[in-house]
C-alpha cells in the first residue's frame, strides 16, 4: 500500500482509505461485529487512515470506530467533522463546535483528533470564525490537522487563510464529477482531495438494486441516481463500465477506484464497506494502474456522471 500525502502539513494516508458511514447510518441496518470485522481487515490489508463524524448515528459511529482502532490507534489517523444538526440543518456555531469535538473525543475514545473537518458550510457563520475556533484545539494539541468538506473554491481559500486547510473531503466518482472543479485550487495552495463515496454509493460497485430493495432508512431511496425514471440509464452505464473492467480482470469497484487513484496523486478514495470480503476487494484496487487510454474510455462511457444528479 503506497501513501498520499494529503495537504503540506505532514498528513499523510493510506492511497485507499475508510469510510465509516455505512456502520453507524445511511445504508440500512449494520452489525457491529461484521463492521469491527471489516474495519480491522482494512487495517491489516494496509488501510491507515479511517473517516467518521458525529452525525454517523448519532455518536454510535465514532463508538464503533474507536472501539475497532482501539487496540491500533496509534498506527491509524482518524478523521471525524462536526456541523450538522439532528434535522440535517447546519450548526458551526463556535459553542456548538466546542461541543460536538468534546463529544467526538469522547466517543472516540482518544486525546487527539487526527483531521477535523467542517462537514458542511454553515451560512450563519463566517468561514473564518469556524476556522478560529478549529485552529484553537490545534494550539490546545486536541487536532492535528483541518479539513473542510462540501465547500466551493472561495470558502476554501478564506478557510485556508486563518490556517492551513489539509484536506478537502467533497463527493467524486465516476458518477459524480463536480469536485474536478475545485482542482485549480486544491492544487494552487497544496490541499489533498478526499473523495467520499467513491463508489457512488454502491452504483459503481458490482451490487446495485433498485431502490424498492432497500430498507426505509437508507437514503439512496432519495438520490437522483435510483430514480426509477434514471435508474435504468444508470444500469446501461454500469453494465459497459463492468465489461471494461472484466477486460481487464477485475472487478467494477476495483476499476471505479483506481479511476480516482490516476486522476491526481493528491486524491484518496474513502470507500465504505462493512463487510471484511468487499473490503479486500476495494483495497486490491491499488494493483490497478489505469493508463490514459484506459481513463479516456472511461470517460466516453460516462462523459458527465451518472444521470438524475447525486442529491436530487
Ligand atoms: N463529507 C460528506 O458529506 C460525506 C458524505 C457521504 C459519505 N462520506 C464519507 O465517505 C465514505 C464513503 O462513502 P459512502 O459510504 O457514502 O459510499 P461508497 O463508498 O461510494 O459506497 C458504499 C456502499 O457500497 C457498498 N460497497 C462497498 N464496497 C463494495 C463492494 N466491493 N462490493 C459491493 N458493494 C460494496 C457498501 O455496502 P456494504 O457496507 O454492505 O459493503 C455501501 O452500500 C463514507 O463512509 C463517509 O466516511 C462523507
Amino acid at each position: 500500500m503506497q501513501h498520499r500525502k494529503l495537504g503540506r502539513q505532514g498528513l499523510s494516508t493510506s492511497e485507499i482509505s475508510y469510510g465509516a458511514l455505512g456502520t453507524a447510518a445511511g445504508y440500512g441496518p449494520a452489525d457491529d461485529t461484521e463492521s469491527i470485522a471489516a474495519i480491522r481487515r482494512a487495517y491489516e490489508l494496509g488501510v491507515t487512515h479511517f473517516d467518521t463524524a458525529e452525525m454517523y448515528g448519532w455518536g454510535m459511529g465514532e463508538k464503533l470506530l474507536g472501539r475497532a482502532l482501539a487496540p491500533i490507534r496509534d498506527e491509524v489517523t482518524i478523521a471525524t467533522k462536526f456541523g450538522y444538526t439532528p434535522t440535517f440543518g447546519q450548526d458551526s456555531r463556535p459553542e456548538h463546535i466546542r461541543e460536538v469535538v468534546d463529544n467526538s473525543l469522547r466517543n472516540l475514545g482518544i486525546d487527539t483528533i487526527d483531521l477535523l473537518y467542517q462537514h458542511l458550510p454553515d451560512p450563519n457563520v463566517a468561514i473564518e470564525d469556524v476556522v478560529g475556533v478549529m485552529k484553537e484545539f490545534v494550539d490546545a494539541g486536541k487536532v492535528k490537522y483541518l479539513g473542510v468538506s462540501n465547500a466551493d473554491a472561495d470558502t476554501i481559500r478564506r478557510a485556508h487563510a486563518v490556517h492551513p486547510i489539509s484536506a478537502l473531503q467533497d463527493e467524486y466518482s465516476i458518477f459524480a464529477h463536480d469536485g474536478e472543479a475545485l482542482f485549480p485550487v486544491l492544487e494552487e495552495l497544496g490541499i489533498g482531495f478526499v473523495a467520499y463515496s467513491p463508489l457512488a454509493r454502491g452504483f459503481l460497485s458490482g451490487a446495485v438494486k433498485s431502490r424498492d430493495h432497500y430498507d426505509a432508512s437508507d437514503y439512496r431511496q432519495r438520490i437522483g441516481w435510483w430514480k426509477p425514471e434514471n435508474f435504468d440509464a444508470n444500469l446501461a452505464i454500469v453494465d459497459q463500465l463492468t465489461a471494461f473492467a472484466e477486460s481487464k480482470g477485475v472487478a467494477l469497484s476495483q476499476l471505479a477506484l483506481a479511476w480516482l487513484l490516476a486522476k491526481a496523486d493528491y486524491i484518496v478514495p474513502i470507500p465504505g464497506s462493512r463487510n471484511p470480503g468487499r473490503v479486500a476487494e476495494n483495497v486490491a484496487a491499488i494493483e490497478l494502474a489505469l493508463t490514459a487510454d484506459d481513463l479516456a474510455r472511461i470517460d466516453e462511457i460516462v462523459p458527465e456522471g451518472g444521470i438524475g444528479g447525486r442529491l436530487s
